[in-house]
């Protein structure tokens, strides 16, 4: 097999797993004898090559280019969050910063490009690739789990780890005050994180954007009667989770926040003027808002995404081997297998939804795991 230029980049938001695949590819592709050269921020790094700020021979990256002093070898790649090629490349870019991209390529004389990414980044990227006539593969990653075409994508386990665990932790805190704890989590417009997690951290209430776009009057008071029947039958707290991706009265305020006044004015009311029963006759509702934000994205990687991360890694090095010229694939895990499809499909699924405003790769509504919630006894507002 002929020697191969490799270039791989991390593109779009960080998410847990990304330097464990750069560390399947520095592995794999060194025992191949291939070049890989590291492309630091995204495309960005393409421009610095471009601009002469980088020399490519010192973009040069093997297994042990990110040994702990002392440490020769000691594999920390695999289990680093964030991105040692940095993430930090410009969202929009200018159309004359394509053609430095395409010269950056070019300067390396890449013979084919890693590029790990979510939706929006692969998206860029493959329309580079086509602009540039390279040869790509793109592996998947984000904790949001909504690129279409595979089943599932690195970050995205640690991700439901990080927030059933943060569940389980706000359990005892809201035990003992007989408080409803309310849960901002990311996802962007896809409610997948939320519902995993909610379902794995005991929720009793999940709020996703597939199945409750707004917050509205109806899912107050529903909420509110929910939270009243665990009170009279169960016990006093609450846990309840709400998808980023949910809105609440404009875009400003966190969704949490709104729903959380929402409740508040709601059982309120009805406690006043003793119509619910749920609450002592004036009592107050206590909720108490958790945004997880960022944190959900910087947890070591799971031991389950550290294996997709290196499975994925693996097989990048394999397709390149097998494909002659001119390919553009996507590796991805479909009925529990590694494979790989053209990237052309995926981003033909991500352009359709695209033009309908709609999330590329939805929770299904009608699918086992919503199923899964609404048999437990889960409140999905819908
Ligand atoms: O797409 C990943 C994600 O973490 C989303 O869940 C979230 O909405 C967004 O990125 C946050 O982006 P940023 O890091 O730019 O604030």
């Amino acid at each position: 097999m002929s020697k191969k230029r490799v270039g791989i980049l991390t593109s779009g938001g960080d998410c847990p797993g990304l330097n464990a695949i750069l560390y399947a590819v520095l592995k794999y592709a060194g025992s191949l004898n291939w070049d890989v050269y590291g492309i630091a921020n995204g495309t960005d790094g393409f421009i610095d090559v471009a601009l002469g700020r980088i020399d490519p021979e010192d973009m040069r990256i093997d297994e042990h280019s990110f040994d702990i002093p002392g440490q020769k070898g000691m594999g920390v790649l695999l289990f680093l969050s964030g991105s040692v090629l940095g993430c930090r490349g410009k969202k929009q870019r200018e159309p004359q910063e394509d053609e430095l991209i395409c010269q950056g390529y070019q300067k390396i004389q890449l013979d084919v490009l890693i590029a790990i990414g979510g939706d929006g980044s692969l998206e860029i990227i493959s329309e580079l690739a086509q602009k540039g006539n390279w040869n790509l593969v793109a592996i998947p990653k984000t904790i949001d789990n909504d690129v279409p075409g595979t089943e599932r994508v690195v970050g995205f386990d640690t991700a439901v780890e990080v927030v059933s665990d943060a569940l389980y932790n706000l359990t005892f805190t809201a035990a003992s005050h007989d408080r409803i704890m309310l849960v901002q989590v990311m996802g962007r417009d896809a409610g997948h994180l939320a519902l995993s997690a909610g379902i794995a951290g005991g929720a009793d209430v999940i709020l996703l954007p597939e199945l409750v776009p707004v917050i509205n009057e109806r899912i107050v008071r529903e909420t509110c009667l929910k939270i009243a029947h665990i009170r009279e039958h169960k016990r006093k707290f609450a846990l309840i989770v709400v998808a980023e991706g949910v809105q609440g009265e404009n875009q400003n305020e966190p969704s949490a926040e709104y729903f959380k006044r929402q409740l508040q004015q709601y059982s309120h009311l009805h406690n006043s003027a003793g119509t619910t029963g749920f609450y002592g006759l004036g009592e107050k509702i206590e909720i108490r808002v958790t945004i997880l934000g960022h944190l959900t994205r910087s947890n070591r990687p799971t031991a389950s995404d550290r294996l997709l991360a290196t499975a994925f890694g693996i097989k990048a090095i394999e397709v390149i081997a097998r494909e002659k010229e001119n390919f553009q694939r996507m590796v991805i895990l479909q009925e529990g297998q590694i494979r790989d499809r053209p990237l052309a499909e995926v981003m033909s699924q991500l352009k359709s939804a695209k033009s309908s405003s709609a999330c590329a790769s939805p929770v299904d509504p009608d699918g086992f795991i919503v199923q899964v919630a609404r048999a437990l006894g889960i409140y999905l507002g819908d």
